[in-house]
């Protein structure tokens, strides 16, 4: 059974897009099998995989309701297979979260291919409007990137307080993994960096995954490459952070090496 993560969080430009699609890079290149969602219409992953966000692409949000199945929809790049984000989603957003029990349509069609993956990553907009709340009911684990600077104990509440609910009355399979913290390394210098760092550390314990992701311009360089970060830079500074968290995850969710010798075997 794939392991399914979210990456979500109620603020923009905190590294949600770079996160999912660092680690899942990361994790393919350890051999797993990857299914990658971008739930965002932004549709930055969708690009950042060498896609346009525009024209008539069959993207997720038109398989949500019901117009293609899902196997027609799925792109493969860097040896992952992908559903995809368009901009048309900002309007579907709306028709999907009017219809009755729209909170289960990802989840429901997800199944039928669900066991086909070692992970599903789920890249979510910077909301807990519909989108997100179909990607955190199809989920077993959420993990919010954020960054230090934009430290808000309100966003983090009403994220918390948003998968409690879910939890609670859709999917008691949810569980909140950690924080990832991104773009680092300036912050982590000034005095603001260290005592937010160690607010949500006392608050969270246990929950700031390691290591935290150091700041360097490989990463917007590649985005506006079309790459992905181990292409453009694989010695540069998100590059080694990023994988290091990949192996950290896997720890995590007990996946052994057993697992993972397994598992390159089956899909080699
Ligand atoms: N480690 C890093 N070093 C330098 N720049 C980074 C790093 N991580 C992310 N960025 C940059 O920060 C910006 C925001 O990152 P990203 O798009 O991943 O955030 P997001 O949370 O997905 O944003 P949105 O909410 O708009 O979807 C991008 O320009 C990206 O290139
Ligand atoms: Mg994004």
């Amino acid at each position: 059974m794939a392991h399914t993560i979210a990456f979500a969080f109620n603020k923009g430009g905190v590294g949600k897009t770079t996160s999912a699609v660092s680690l899942a890079v990361s994790l393919q290149r350890m051999g797993y099998k990857i299914l990658f969602i971008d739930m965002d219409p932004q549709a930055n992953s969708t690009m950042n995989f060498g896609f346009s966000n525009k024209g008539n692409l069959k993207h997720v949000g038109r398989m949500m309701l019901g117009e293609f199945p899902i196997q027609d929809i799925i792109l493969q790049s860097r040896g992952i297979d992908i559903l995809p984000a368009s901009d048309e989603m900002f309007d579907k957003q709306r028709e999907i979260g009017s219809k009755h029990l729209s909170h289960t349509f990802l989840n429901d069609y997800l199944d039928a291919i669900r066991d086909q993956y070692d992970f599903v990553i789920l890249d979510c907009p910077p909301s807990l409007e519909a989108l997100t709340v179909n990607a955190l009911v199809a989920a077993d684990q959420v993990i919010c990137p954020l960054i230090l600077e934009s430290f808000d104990m309100k966003g983090i509440e009403k994220m918390i307080q948003t998968l409690l609910d879910i939890r609670k009355k859709v999917n008691p399979n949810l569980n909140f993994m950690g924080f990832i913290v991104c773009k680092s390394s300036a912050i982590m210098q000034t005095k603001l960096g260290k005592l937010n760092l160690e607010d949500l550390e006392a608050t969270f314990p246990d929950k700031v995954l390691r290591p935290l992701i150091r700041t360097a311009v490989t990463v917007p360089e590649s985005q506006n490459e079309g790459m992905t970060i181990f292409e453009w830079a694989a010695e540069s500074k998100p590059a080694l952070d990023y994988d290091q968290l990949a192996k950290n995850i896997l720890q995590i969710l007990n996946v052994t090496s057993h697992e993972q010798s397994l598992q390159t075997n089956t899909h080699a």
